[in-house]
């Protein structure tokens, strides 16, 4: 049972990076010849900080460019304290309206250096990295980046805008190779989204398949299919909702959290409902979907009733489970030779996130446990301390095999509620 088991993870671990990430035209009506329906990039996992990038063209020449994705980022930036080489470049004078869209506040500065990047007027803005929380300084600059669809295979120059940040060492904390940051954030007009969707005259949507290991490239909004079917189209809708405090990221209504094991009774986890809801004075409360933070995490009242009903369900299912010590950074771990595998399927109480309407998000064994080495398999979530700014933050590894799609236009975030994955052992 344990190398069955064993050989299955190893086949996760191997085929884990290549993703799409895709921006979706709303409006298929249309037939405009010069943009594309929907640009798909591909992401790439950095196995160390497990952040994902892609990869950009900008400048002239043409240069590639990695990005970390950043779900509340309010601006792509860039790392420019070394210079910014690039004859198509310009700088965002300060009196423009697209600098005073620029994070505030704002100051025109009046240098007189002779680096290149630093302008009389410029548009001076600070952005902040997303992983040490430092707040750096820089420029608005503007230059074109090329995208290639890959419905039209062919590029496509705009001009976009994006942050110079001229703070050295700003790059502390991002995967190696990283030269930036694309924000992806839900309110800011020089977000990517909204950047792309001016460009390219989309709606504000976009969605994300961290792993596509289980879909085929097809037809539909994303272009991908399972099975013959258009994922895009299976799609399941909870309200995105607004944290005035935190306006770039995306919060969804989480109501329970349901643990199923053999027995149907006392299956929610017992939460203070206040936990669950955004304050809209200070910010605090609330889940929100992350791309910054691989594991999930809870507040502790939560973590700890959530951990309690989990392992009772855990041990109803599998009286035989051996819990074995903690292994960093998780808490729950298990003998792995003591799980049962029945089929594809790991006999293990499966996760429902419930939002209102009853809408539910579930998630079976594998997906909410990690293999920590071939012997012990841990739950993947966190404590999140007794006062986080959010109650729960949703990691990728969670979601990581589904399609998610964030909708700003009609402020929805979408999830594929696949009925069954036949063969996966998911
Ligand atoms: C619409 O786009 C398709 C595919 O690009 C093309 O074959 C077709 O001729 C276009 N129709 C019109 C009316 O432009
Ligand atoms: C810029 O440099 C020139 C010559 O080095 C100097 O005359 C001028 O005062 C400087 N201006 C500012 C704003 O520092
Ligand atoms: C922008 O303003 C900050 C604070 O006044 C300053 O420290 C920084 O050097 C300025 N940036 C540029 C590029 O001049
Ligand atoms: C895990 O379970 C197997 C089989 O019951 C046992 O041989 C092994 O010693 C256990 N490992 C640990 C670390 O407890
Ligand atoms: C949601 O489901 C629960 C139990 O499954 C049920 O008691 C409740 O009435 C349902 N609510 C709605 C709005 O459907």
């Amino acid at each position: 049972m344990a190398s069955r088991f064993s050989s299955f993870m190893v086949q996760h671990l191997l085929l884990f990076h290549f993703c799409f990430h895709c921006f979706s035209d709303a409006q298929p009506s249309l037939n405009y010849t010069s943009r594309p329906r929907s640009i798909v990039f591909k992401i790439e996992k950095d196995p160390l900080t497990l952040q994902y990038m892609i990869k950009i063209n900008q400048g002239t020449p043409r240069a590639a460019v990695k990005l970390v994705l950043d779900l509340g980022g309010k601006l792509p930036w860039l790392r420019c304290h070394k210079g910014y080489k690039s004859s198509s470049y310009r700088p965002v004078n300060c009196m423009s309206p697209q600098c005073a869209l620029a994070s505030k506040p704002i100051k025109c500065v009046l240098c007189n250096s002779t680096t290149s990047w630093c302008h009389s007027n410029a548009c001076n803005i600070s952005t902040t990295n997303p992983i040490t929380q430092c707040v750096g300084n820089g420029e608005l600059i503007t230059d074109v980046v090329t995208v290639e669809s890959n419905k039209v295979q062919r590029f496509m120059p705009r001009v976009f805008a994006f942050g110079c940040a001229t703070t050295s060492n700003f790059l502390h904390g991002l995967a190696k190779g990283a030269k930036g940051v694309a924000g992806l954030g839900r309110s800011s007009p020089l977000s990517l989204i909204s950047q792309f969707s001016v460009a390219f005259r989309f709606s504000r949507i976009f969605a994300l398949i961290l792993d596509d290991r289980f879909y085929n490239s097809g037809g539909g909004r994303y272009h991908v299919t399972y099975n013959g079917d258009d994922v895009g189209s299976l799609l399941s809708y909870t309200p995105l909702l607004i944290n005035p405090k935190s306006s770039e990221e995306y919060f969804i209504d989480l109501k329970s959290i349901e643990i199923i094991g053999s027995s149907d009774d006392g299956k929610a986890v017992p939460i203070h409902q206040k936990l669950l809801s955004i304050n809209k004075k200070t910010g605090v409360g609330g889940t929100k979907v992350s791309l910054q933070v691989p594991y999930t995490t809870m507040e502790t009242s939560i973590y700890k009733a959530f951990v309690s009903t989990y392992l009772k369900k855990a041990e109803a299912l599998n009286p035989e489970l051996q819990r074995v010590a903690s292994v960093a950074p998780f808490d729950v771990c298990f003998n792995a030779s003591t799980t049962i595998l029945d089929y594809t399927f790991l006999v293990m109480p499966s996760i429902h996130l419930v939002f209102s309407k009853n809408l539910t998000w579930f998630f079976t064994g594998l997906q909410t446990l990690v293999e920590v080495n071939s012997d012990v398999l841990c739950l993947g979530f966190i404590d999140g301390g007794s006062n986080p700014m959010t109650s729960i933050v949703i990691g990728t590894d969670l979601y990581k095999y589904n399609l998610v799609e964030f909708d700003i236009a009609k402020s929805r975030f979408g999830f594929w509620k696949y009925k069954y994955i036949s063969g996966i052992p998911i």
